[in-house]
């Protein structure tokens, strides 16, 4: 199961808790800002007691972690607010420490917190793909252009992880004071923000002010949006995220998926057609990227439909399958470490 739809929530009208997963020395705190119930995967906002210690150490999911304020060490270098940390599954870690304390907000992305402790990575962790960078001092704001359609302009961003096969991704973003924007939109994947600072204002949601947070599913319609004095924020999303614009406010989440599809069948027809057709059973295979695991998360859609439903071969004529139709792939393995 997916995440549900947690939108406004603002982690300062909640106290932290004691960390006390298996694994984790004591002195670490967290509130829980979004859990993926099934698989464990969260987001938090974690303190770190003065004189916090860790050894050397790996988590079995892939993990981020971003400093809000403080400073923590690792190794032998001081990491201070702005840095940000992707750290694939499997990666050891240096010793961690944070002897005047930290507090960041951190990121399981697949699974539950884990903390084994390890000097050396797992024979199949992705070191490469390790980022530790410092969001504020060294990089540039810049053009949101990623996004399509185009968000108002006055919104910039700091790309600190893009996953090149899914396009989800982590970034910083800011809005300049007096940003708005009068349409609404909604996306096909989730969407996921924290507010460093300031306050912006959404006509479904309200004020999202400084520790406000949302983890918000695909065809959730947001806007109208306004931010008198501007916003500093750190936003992730799963895929690739395209805005659907319209300006209908009582449109619901199905009625925005029906229209999203619908636009693929205008805009890719081709496509749209083989994976409805011959008997709407195609599953996608990259020849690029064999290893990519597409069967398991199909298998799960699959054990997710309805019993009976309508099912069109591209053709326009549309009839009902059942359940146990001949042609249904099952899949198998787990999902390799990507978002
Ligand atoms: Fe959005």
């Amino acid at each position: 199961m997916a995440r549900p739809h947690i939108e406004p929530f603002v982690d300062r009208d909640v106290d932290f808790k004691k960390m006390t997963l298996p694994g984790f020395p004591k002195g670490m705190k967290y509130k829980m800002l979004s859990l993926d119930t099934d698989s464990g995967a969260c987001s938090m906002t974690v303190r770190f007691d003065a004189g916090y210690r860790q050894p050397p150490g790996m988590s079995y999911t892939e993990m981020e972690l971003f400093i809000l304020s403080g400073s923590v060490q690792y190794g032998d270098k001081v990491y201070g607010k702005g840095h940000y940390f992707f750290v694939p599954a499997g990666v050891s870690m240096p010793a961690m420490s944070s002897p005047r304390g930290a507090e960041g907000l951190l990121f399981y992305n697949y699974g539950e917190p884990s903390f084994l402790e390890s000097d050396v990575d797992h024979p199949r962790a992705l070191r490469d793909q390790l980022i530790v960078v410092d969001a504020y001092e060294g990089l540039q704001w810049k053009v949101a252009n990623f996004i399509t359609p185009s968000v108002a302009p006055g919104c910039m961003v700091k790309m600190l992880r893009a996953d090149p096969l899914t396009h989800a991704h982590s970034l910083l973003y800011c809005m300049t004071p007096n940003y708005w924007q009068d349409n609404i939109s909604y996306h096909d994947c989730a969407e996921e923000s924290y507010h460093i600072w300031g306050t912006s204002s959404m006509m479904q949601f309200g004020d999202l002010p400084t520790g406000g947070y949302f983890w918000r599913p695909a065809w959730i319609n947001h806007g109208a949006f306004a931010s008198q004095l501007g916003v500093l924020g750190f936003g992730r999303t799963d895929s690739s995220l395209h805005n659907y614009f319209h300006f209908n406010p009582w449109s619901t989440p199905e009625e925005n998926r029906e229209r999203a599809a619908a636009q693929i069948r205008r805009n890719k027809p081709n496509l749209y057609k083989w994976i409805r057709s011959p008997d709407g059973h195609n599953h996608p295979h990259d020849f690029e990227y064999p290893s990519y695991d597409y069967a398991n998360e199909d298998a799960q859609a699959d054990a997710n439909a309805p019993e009976l439903y309508v099912h069109d071969h591209g053709n326009g004529e549309a009839h009902v399958h059942e359940r146990s139709s001949p042609g249904r792939k099952g899949g198998k393995g787990g999902r390799k470490s990507r978002r």
